[in-house]
């Protein structure tokens, strides 16, 4: 049995978590611990602003996140959500304030994060395989047929994109941004296109790999439902800042079932909105 699979079966371990310096500290909801290698990188927005000509996008955004944590963040349209992960990648420069990563000042594209898109993205005129690690070096055929191992499609691994499912491309998308074995996975609504049950998978498989890698996580998603049930804490975005950081202390395991407290986590956060 996996550590992912062994730690998801048992609720009494689910609320632990363990600091990166290998203390243990409770934060119910947190997959968590002891003998996981937390591979997560510590993000810290200081100040953030954002603005395009007269348009203010992110304003003085302060948030610091711990690494292996996982985040969610909802808000409306055009609200700066995937602005923000550019910026924590590195795509794109703050007007002012400053984004680190491990305490080290993001100025350029950052290696430790990869970021996952709505739509898969994958180049229709390369083999699965070669999608997920051409550029990677000498064995990245190794280092691809792993990562396809890891998202259970080692054997489409000669298919062409074409002949795969939406879910199948967006787990070919996963393994492609699991190859450099990121400290930060960034996730701009991957599942959004996705139905309801392959969605459902997705987030067990997402779940899973967090797990067992320990990157730091942030998910963005319309899906108020999807962000309490993946994250230890749900951000609203909302006019530029956080309107609302709320820990997720329920243990996953026990999240489906606990109906009433979901509804209430769910109407504060569709409150914030
Ligand atoms: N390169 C750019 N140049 C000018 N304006 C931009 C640029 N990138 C983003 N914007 C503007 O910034 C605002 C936020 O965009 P962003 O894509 O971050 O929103 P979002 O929250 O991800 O929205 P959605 O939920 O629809 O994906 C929008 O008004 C958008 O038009
Ligand atoms: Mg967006």
């Amino acid at each position: 049995m996996s550590e992912a699979a062994r730690l998801f079966g048992n609720p009494r371990v689910l609320g632990r978590v363990a600091a990166s310096d290998g203390r243990n500290t409770t934060a119910a909801g947190r997959l968590e611990t002891s003998g996981r290698r937390l591979d997560g990188a510590a993000i810290e927005l200081s100040e953030l602003t954002k603005t395009f000509g007269h348009r203010v996008v992110l304003s003085a955004v302060n948030l610091k996140v711990e690494p292996g944590q996982f985040i969610a963040i909802v808000g409306r349209s055009g609200g700066g959500k995937t602005t923000l992960l550019r910026l924590i990648a590195g795509l794109d420069r703050p007007t002012s304030g400053a984004v680190s990563i491990d305490g080290c000042a993001v100025a350029d594209v950052q290696k430790a994060a990869r970021i996952m898109f709505q739509d898969a993205r994958l180049l229709p005129w390369q083999r699965v395989i070669a999608n997920v690690g051409i550029a990677r070096g000498d064995d990245w055929r190794a280092q691809a047929m792993q990562a396809l191992q890891a998202v259970g499609l080692a054997d489409r691994a000669q298919d062409w994109p074409y002949v795969l499912s939406g879910g199948q491309r967006q787990r070919v998308a996963l393994a492609r941004a699991l190859v450099p074995k990121p400290k930060i996975l960034l996730l701009d609504e991957p599942f959004g296109a996705l139905d309801a049950l392959t969605r459902a998978d997705m987030h067990r498989l997402l779940l899973t790999l967090w797990a067992e890698r320990g990157f730091t996580s942030i998910l963005i998603t319309h899906d108020v439902a999807e962000a309490i049930a993946l994250a230890d804490r749900v951000l609203v975005l909302r006019d530029g800042r956080i309107a609302l950081d709320l820990a997720i202390d329920t243990p996953r395991s026990e999240r489906e079932g606990a109906s009433s407290l979901l509804a209430e986590l769910k109407r504060r956060v569709v409150a914030e909105v």
